[in-house]
């Protein structure tokens, strides 16, 4: 079980997905369908549909009950209705691994203020400092640039590249391997 509360950064509150948010995450992914479609899988129409974004976000709720990964939605301070970006940490293995892969995309409008490194900041200290967390892996298309000075800004150490990774946007893709390990040594229980 992995309680969440909210994070805060100097300019965002990052709230623990919760389905009470899904006509604010449903609008977020509405709005930037065109700007992540390149990044993610496939979406039916079904998946831009405020049931389907609450199912989603219970699903979120169940991974943290259950251990095995969080999820914060972005708000700005003060706008707490209006979802900006999202971040996930998923696949949580404990054990000898201790590991977790990064998600994150935010609003296409609120790119280039330093936004996802703000949150991003919180994030990696709670996974290294509350998770207790060795590793964290986060993976990018080779022609993602943003998202490569992204996680180079925040430590991550480029380790591979992975031919045909993963099945976005209709297609296998090559992926850029990355990951940040807690500089606090962590031992598994
Ligand atoms: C990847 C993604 C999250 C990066 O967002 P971003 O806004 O570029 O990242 P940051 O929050 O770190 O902002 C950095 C930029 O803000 C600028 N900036 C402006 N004000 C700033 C401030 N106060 N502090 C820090 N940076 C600031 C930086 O100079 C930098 O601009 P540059 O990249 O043009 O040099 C975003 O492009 C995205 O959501 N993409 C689609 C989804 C996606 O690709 N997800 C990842 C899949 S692997």
């Amino acid at each position: 079980m992995i309680n969440l509360s909210p994070l805060f950064t100097d300019r965002l509150e990052l709230q623990p997905a919760t389905p009470a948010l899904a006509k604010a995450q449903l609008a977020f992914e509405l709005s930037n369908r065109a700007h992540l479609a390149r990044w993610e899988p496939l979406r039916d129409e079904w998946y831009f549909s405020e049931i389907s974004a609450g199912l989603r976000l219970r699903q979120y709720q169940r991974d943290a009950e259950e251990g095995r990964g969080v999820a914060f939605l972005l708000t700005l301070k003060g706008v707490p209705e209006r979802v900006i970006g999202q971040i996930t940490l998923s696949q949580i293995v404990r054990g000898v691994f201790l590991a977790a892969y990064l998600g994150y995309k935010v609003d296409a409008a609120h790119q280039g203020q330093g936004l996802m490194r703000e949150a991003l900041e919180v994030v990696l200290a709670f996974a290294f400092d509350t998770l207790r967390l060795h590793r964290i892996m986060a993976n990018y298309q080779p022609d993602n640039e943003r998202s490569a000075r992204l996680l180079e800004r925040c430590g991550f150490v480029i380790e591979g590249k992975a031919h045909d990774y993963l099945f976005l946007n209709g297609a296998w893709r090559d992926h850029v391997l990355t990951a940040l390990t807690n500089p606090d040594p962590v031992l598994p229980a």
